[in-house]
């Protein structure tokens, strides 16, 4: 049993008709939420409300719940996925607020990232993104090796892991006061700039990739690390060094 009661909060949630809208806070309030309820769960008994009341139900994306899709983007008391570290919105438990609390929930705040309804974002950037370059072309059909026939250090492998962890949430340009994509696309090129696999396109990938991440409208990295901080996934900073490093090499001739 859980040692904290129920709680009642306020809610100030960002209400947008559609992209062309202006936007507002609207103040709604909630009972008896189950301090071991998640985030989106007493976002679920909202909405159930509002319907029982013939009120439109507020529209926020989600789809796993798991932590692995990377829909689930609010920003949650001026914070990418709330108050907690390396977790997903849909991970952060209501034990994280206080009874009596006002919780301000708010979309993605970028240029790049316009806002659809309510606190649905637009990140269709992030797909083009990853359309320029982050692919490799190896054949993966009918005679492919065996993954352990090509040897790959156990560091290498480990970091390219851990930059394949992204999900693409976006939280790294909405914590970013330049919303910059560069964590994102810096660890959508490491997860193959370590890897032999990575290597055939390795050049095309990188300019590939950074030329459509400026098109798309993201500001430029000036390493204050918010990024870093706010990410669930807990990518490194490390990664933006590495794909800088990458774009030199590409760049010379
Ligand atoms: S780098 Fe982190 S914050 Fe940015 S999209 Fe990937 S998982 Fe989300
Ligand atoms: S709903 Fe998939 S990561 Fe939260």
């Amino acid at each position: 049993m859980s040692e904290k009661r129920d709680m009642d909060l306020t809610l100030k949630i960002w209400r947008q008709k559609d992209a062309k809208s202006a936007g507002k806070l609207e103040t709604f309030q909630v009972k008896n939420i189950s301090p071991d309820s998640s985030f989106l769960e007493m976002m679920d008994v909202l909405n159930e409300d509002l319907v029982a009341q013939n009120q439109e139900p507020v529209a926020f994306d989600h789809d796993c719940r798991e932590g692995i899709c990377g829909t689930c983007s609010l920003h949650i008391q001026g914070e990418a996925h709330g108050p907690d570290r390396a977790v997903t919105t849909c991970q952060l438990h209501m034990r994280k607020f206080k009874h009596g609390e006002t919780i301000h929930i708010e979309p993605w705040r970028a240029k790049a990232f316009p806002v659809i309804k309510d606190l649905i974002v637009d990140r269709s950037a992030f797909d083009r993104i990853q359309q320029a370059g982050g692919f490799v072309s190896i054949p993966t059909s009918g005679n492919t090796q065996d993954a352990n026939a090509i040897p790959i250090p156990k560091d290498d492998a480990d970091t390219a892991f851990d930059s394949a962890t992204c999900i693409g949430c976006g939280a790294c340009v909405a914590s970013c006061k330049n919303a910059s994509a560069m964590l994102f696309v810096a660890a959508k090129v490491s997860q193959f700039a370590l890897l032999p696999q990575g290597k055939v396109e390795a050049k095309r990938r990188v300019l590939h990739m950074v030329k459509q991440m400026d098109e798309e409208g993201f500001g430029n990295c000036t390493n204050t690390g918010a990024c870093e901080v706010e990410c669930p996934k807990e990518i490194s900073l490390e990664n933006i060094a590495r794909m800088n490093r990458e774009y030199l090499n590409a760049s010379i001739k």
